[in-house]
């Protein structure tokens, strides 16, 4: 039996076409495991009217490591159109089966690095002063708290009156009293001191491990005093045993500004879950973007691993696929430290970096051309290919190479 068992989601779309790249990468540098195919997404939800089907939950709660591509989610009454005619009308509802994963497992940390490898032409650079052009190293890890805040699912459109009620005895409720039901949504921020000393916690303990100086806490505690507050709070109470770490304090809005200013300035960042998944895409801006942003879903027991990008429908049926496996890589790579093994981390972290600064293999995303059938034509690298040009490095460089890439850690 080998070391390991992974739940293997392909999910939909692109995600059938990433997943199997990441394996052929795994098998190379040798990982010691089995891997589990799980069904997961959109034909679940037409089929079952689940698109987390309780058979793949059980084979993730039995190995608890998962690997993901990416799932296709479409609006209330779009799913439910597309539900098999069977199924109409008995009550079923469409949740996106990776915030279930992630609430389900209590999947409360969901790790986001935005590293960039140097020589990849996406690549954030800003002028500098002699009128020349710069381009900051960035290395930043984004934590953010994955199963509460405004994404807790609790809200309504028409709340029910008992709801309504309760507001009405909160003093800042007055100018929507009168709002028709019908007229009124509302969602629900909800922030738990468990959960915010958890993720703050989880922030400082990375930065110790991986040598980073600074944790910053973005959030908005002048306007949103009780669930930003809280969060900062914690923040403040976790920094104080972590002498050797700096906390700093941003509000979100501020922090998208400073993030083409001075990237390299951060380390660590902490945040909640909107406010997480919206600073995390914009740091993965800076560094090439959803082909390579990385992600991991850790709670206690369960982890599952995923590229941030999605199913990307109008790249799915091209043959051959031409989408960017590098952030699928790079989930697997997280995989791989998150279970111990960072020496094979870092072999295909090492091989990644050769392939991006050697810039000879290169999907459409990194030639900044338009995706679709024309890209190979116009040069660009199959996803196959950019696969095989890894591969072929880490080949060449089974011994690890310090010297051909500056380490990618701070
Ligand atoms: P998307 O991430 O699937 O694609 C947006 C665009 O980004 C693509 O059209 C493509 O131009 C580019 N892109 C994405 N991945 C790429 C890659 N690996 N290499 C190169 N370029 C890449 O987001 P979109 O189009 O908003 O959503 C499509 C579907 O995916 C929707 O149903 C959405 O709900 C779902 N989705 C699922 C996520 C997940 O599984 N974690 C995350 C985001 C969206
Ligand atoms: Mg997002």
């Amino acid at each position: 039996m080998a070391k390991h068992t992974v739940v293997t989601m392909p999910g939909d779309g692109i995600g059938n076409q990433v997943l199997p790249e990441a394996l052929r990468i795994l098998k190379a540098v040798e990982f010691d495991a089995d891997y589990i195919h799980a069904e997961i997404g959109w034909d679940c939800w037409r089929r079952e009217g689940n698109a987390l089907p309780e058979r793949t939950s059980e084979l993730l709660a039995k190995h608890k490591l998962g690997l993901f591509g990416a799932i296709t989610s479409k609006p209330k009454k779009q799913a439910e159109a597309e539900l098999s005619p069977e199924l109409r009308g008995n009550g079923y509802s469409y949740f996106s089966p990776i915030v279930t994963m992630r609430q389900r497992f209590q999947l409360d940390a969901c790790i986001r690095p935005c590293i960039s490898f140097p020589g990849n032409p996406l690549n954030f650079i800003r002028k500098n002063l002699q009128g020349g052009f710069e381009e900051p190293r960035v290395n930043v890890v984004i934590f953010r708290q994955n199963t509460e805040g405004l994404y807790a699912g609790v809200e309504w459109t028409n709340p029910p009156e008992h709801v309504r009620a309760a507001l009405s005895t909160h003093s800042k409720f007055k100018p929507f009293v009168g709002v028709p039901g019908p007229d009124l949504a509302i969602s629900v921020r909800i922030i738990t001191r468990a959960a915010a000393r958890k993720i703050c916690q989880a922030a400082f303990q990375w930065a110790v491990t991986y040598g980073y100086k600074t944790v910053t806490i973005c959030e908005k505690p002048n306007v949103l005093r009780e669930t930003s507050g809280m969060m900062e709070d914690e923040a403040k109470m976790v920094a104080k045993n972590y002498p050797g770490i700096a906390l700093w304090s941003t509000n979100i809005d501020a922090q998208t500004m400073w993030l083409t200013k001075n990237p390299e300035d951060y380390g660590v960042i902490v945040a909640s879950n909107l406010f997480g998944d919206v600073i995390s895409d914009a740091f993965a801006g800076l560094v090439g973007g959803l082909g390579f942003a990385a992600s991991g879903n850790i709670g206690d027991e369960v982890a599952v691993f995923e590229p941030t990008h999605g199913s990307a429908p109008k790249y799915a049926e091209l043959d051959p696929p031409i989408v960017n496996p590098i952030a699928m890589f790079l989930s697997a790579v997280m995989m791989l430290e998150h279970v111990g093994e960072r020496e094979k981390a870092e072999r295909i972290r090492n091989a990644i970096a050769v392939v991006v600064k050697e810039g000879k293999v290169r999907t459409y995303d990194m030639m900044r051309i338009p995706g679709g059938g024309n890209a190979i034509r116009q040069g660009a690298a199959s996803t196959t290919q950019m696969t095989d040009a890894v591969l072929r490095q880490l080949e060449t460089t089974r011994e690890l190479d310090y010297a051909v890439v500056e380490r990618e850690s701070a």
